[in-house]
């Protein structure tokens, strides 16, 4: 057993030789040689779009960091594009969407055809898989559909949601007129990543955690379904990352997916007894952990296996890792939990 398989075994629910461990955001800021390839591509969205650029990010941490997966590099809105939405990210700022809000604006998108509309995307995923040779698993990723409706009406990443609270209780009959679009363009996406070779894929639900339990059964909880459901036939494991989702444990848990991600707000004990034994857990240290030293990552970090117990656990941060973190602390953490993952008693 090795570092090319643990990652897919955790997901499976096989025994593991020690825990698997990703960062969420493992290409980013943080890394200088991160900076210096966004630097040559000159902005963030050249980036994603050029294959050969995108492939060689997607792969620094894995050298670097010693991780045991690979994540595509690319970004969740790039699919709302090529569905007729204006997208930019403006330097510190984050993006910025041409917002769509009514009836007439979500009735004109389009669901776009990711060989035609996001070639870029699978040729990164074909490049990776050659360059990865089998070292880790590569993982694709999107959107979960309510959060790419927050942006889609938001038009940037939202502060107390109104907009799109607006539409969900004003006018729902719209609001699921966007999801079911959304929907059937993750779907088109993921398969295709899939196919291309993605392995694995995680949905990103980060502002899922802004909704109430009823409103997630009504708004989100459907369409994740839908979307697992049609992917599941292809064969690759899928996680849903529920961010900000203590609430909604349960109800997540019977969605089908293969492994939940779990932010810092639960314990892993806790998230347990609400998802029950079929699913594994993936998470869930505080980002901001790694601002401190090495021996408080290390007692953080064991009290995150020692919750997690010995099988169906992937590691991974709560959320995304921070630009300010020192790039030693995020390789101390993977040393740490492959360490301490191999002793931990059951
Ligand atoms: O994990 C990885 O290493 C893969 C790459 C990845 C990016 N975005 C690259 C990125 C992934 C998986 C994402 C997902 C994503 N994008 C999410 C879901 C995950 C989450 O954090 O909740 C969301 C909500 C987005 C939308 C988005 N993209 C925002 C809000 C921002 C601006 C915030 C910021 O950090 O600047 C981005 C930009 C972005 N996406 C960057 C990166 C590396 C920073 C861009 C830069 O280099 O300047």
């Amino acid at each position: 057993m090795s570092r090319a398989d643990r990652f897919l075994r955790a997901l499976r629910g096989e025994p593991v030789d020690t825990t698997p461990i990703w960062i969420m955001r493992q290409a980013g800021r943080y890394l200088p040689e991160y900076r210096a390839t966004r630097g040559k591509a000159g902005d963030f969205l050249s980036l994603c779009k050029t294959p050969e650029l995108a492939c060689e990010v997607t792969v620094q941490p894995i050298e670097r960091l010693g991780v045991d997966a690979a994540i595509l590099f690319s970004d969740i809105l790039i699919p709302l594009e090529k569905m007729g939405i204006p997208l930019t990210f403006e330097e510190g700022e984050g993006p910025r969407l041409v917002p769509v809000r009514d009836r007439a604006g979500i009735t004109a998108l389009r669901v776009p055809e990711p060989e035609a509309d996001l070639p870029y995307v699978l040729e990164a995923i074909r490049l990776l898989r050659r360059a990865l040779d089998g070292k880790v698993p590569l993982i694709g990723f999107g959107g979960a559909p309510f959060t790419l409706l927050t942006y889609v009406v938001e038009g940037q990443t939202g502060k107390q949601f109104a907009e799109t609270k607006k539409l969900l209780f004003t006018a729902p009959d719209a609001a699921h007129e966007l999801l079911s679009k959304i929907t059937e363009t993750t779907i088109a996406y993921l398969s295709a990543q899939i196919r291309a070779g993605a392995q694995v894929v995680q949905l990103f639900d980060s502002w899922v955690g802004q909704l109430a339990p009823e409103d997630f059964r009504e708004f989100a909880a459907p369409y994740v379904k839908k979307t697992i459901d049609a992917l599941k036939p292809l064969g690759a494991p899928i996680i849903y990352f529920a961010n900000d989702g203590a609430m909604l444990l349960k109800d997540a848990a019977t969605l089908g997916a293969d492994a939940l991600g779990i932010d810092w707000r639960v314990p892993l004990d806790e998230a347990r007894a609400r998802t029950g034994p079929n699913v594994t857990l993936q998470g869930n240290l505080d980002p901001c952990v790694l601002f401190s030293s090495p021996q408080v990552i290390e007692r953080r970090a064991a009290d995150v296996l020692r919750r997690a117990g010995r099988t169906r656990h992937v590691f991974n941060l709560g959320h995304g890792i921070l630009p300010p973190t020192p790039p030693e602390h995020a390789e101390a953490l993977v040393e740490i939990v492959h360490r301490l993952g191999r002793t931990q008693e059951s």
